[in-house]
């Protein structure tokens, strides 16, 4: 295995691995942090609802992830889509096994606006949180259900330098989430980041991705007009609150070998499997969840069932008559 540093590195990818270390950094804490799957009497780490006793702010009012209620979000129009600046850009990347994730770094280039965000966001890195043998393992769910794995693009306000900067502003990062799908096809696109994490098993292990497109990873920037938002955190320790939250309707297919290489590729500090890697929902404590604009395809979903649940009726009704 390749336990090198990243033969290819730009001063923006020494800046970012800056970043990433100040954001990744399990180890500043007495006790280690760890996922429920891997507390065990030999391994008393802290579990995710012990976190707050080492790191107040992870027992705070505005953590992440939630459960996204959709017959209680509210319509905002200002939530119009968000715009991808060089999202499709060809990149050499890198990616990590900091010890609890893989995470690849991406440069600033990458870079959102509009979508009622308050600024442009650059890109500093992708992670993402899955199950164990295929099985549910997102962080968000939606009305109570749980997708198999969950995509994390991580942005901060263009005018800072550092995420430290970006965390002293309560709007300071924004993060999209995307959800993945168990499909009956291959999704060969992403078989790159398969690739990749499987040669990074060890914490530590880094490895470059030669010719990258975040595209690769979220299928396509197209039909991405649908989509929750809501002010959150970090859904790991230090949990800051200074996360705006975008959480798209539309999901990443991913067929079920795909899935099951993805979650055996990986192992934790300690070398246990890196499985299922997601925080529990957390308490809303009164936010509101606000959705975008229904997108085409759901719009003629709408229009598609009215008649089919007025003919499932009529079918229940003299049903019962006879
Ligand atoms: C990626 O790295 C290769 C060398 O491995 C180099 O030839 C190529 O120009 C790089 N591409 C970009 C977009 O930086
Ligand atoms: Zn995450």
């Amino acid at each position: 295995f390749d336990l090198g540093t990243p033969r290819f590195a730009t001063a923006d990818m020494w800046s970012t691995l800056l970043v990433m270390c100040l954001l990744l950094a399990p180890g500043i804490y007495s006790v280690q942090w760890c996922y429920h799957s891997q507390y065990s009497c030999q391994d008393q780490c802290r579990k995710p609802d012990k976190w707050f006793l080492d790191v107040p702010t992870c027992g705070g009012q505005k953590q992440s992830p939630i459960n996204i209620v959709t017959n209680k979000v509210q319509f905002d129009p200002s939530l119009s889509p968000i715009i991808f600046e060089n999202y499709t850009q060809v990149l050499n990347i890198t990616v990590w096994n900091v010890g609890y994730a893989a995470v690849f770094g991406l440069p600033p280039s990458a870079r959102i606006r509009g979508g009622g965000l308050p600024a442009t966001y650059k890109a500093i890195q992708f992670h993402l949180h899955w199950g164990v043998t295929g099985g549910l393992g997102s962080e968000h769910t939606v009305d109570g259900e749980q997708y198999p794995m969950e995509v994390h693009i991580v942005h901060i306000k263009e005018q800072y330098e550092t995420l430290k900067q970006a965390m002293e502003d309560q709007e300071g990062l924004a993060v999209l989430g995307f959800f993945f799908e168990v499909s009956s096809d291959e999704n060969q696109q992403f078989n790159k980041v398969i690739e990749a994490l499987q040669r990074v098993p060890y914490n530590g292990n880094s490895r470059m991705i030669p010719e990258f497109r975040l595209t690769d990873m979220m299928t396509s920037i197209e039909n991405l007009s649908s989509y929750y938002r809501y002010s959150g955190s970090l859904t790991t320790p230090s949990c800051d609150e200074t996360v705006i939250w975008t959480v798209f309707q539309r999901s990443v297919p991913i067929s079920h070998q795909q899935l099951n290489n993805l979650t055996e590729a990986m192992f934790i500090e300690t070398g246990q499997p890196m499985t299922d890697t997601f925080r529990p929902v957390q308490k809303l404590n009164g936010r509101m969840v606000y959705k975008s604009m229904a997108n085409a395809s759901s719009r003629c979903g709408c229009v598609l069932s009215l008649p089919l649940i007025l003919l499932k009726g009529l079918i229940f009704v003299f049903g019962m008559k006879e």
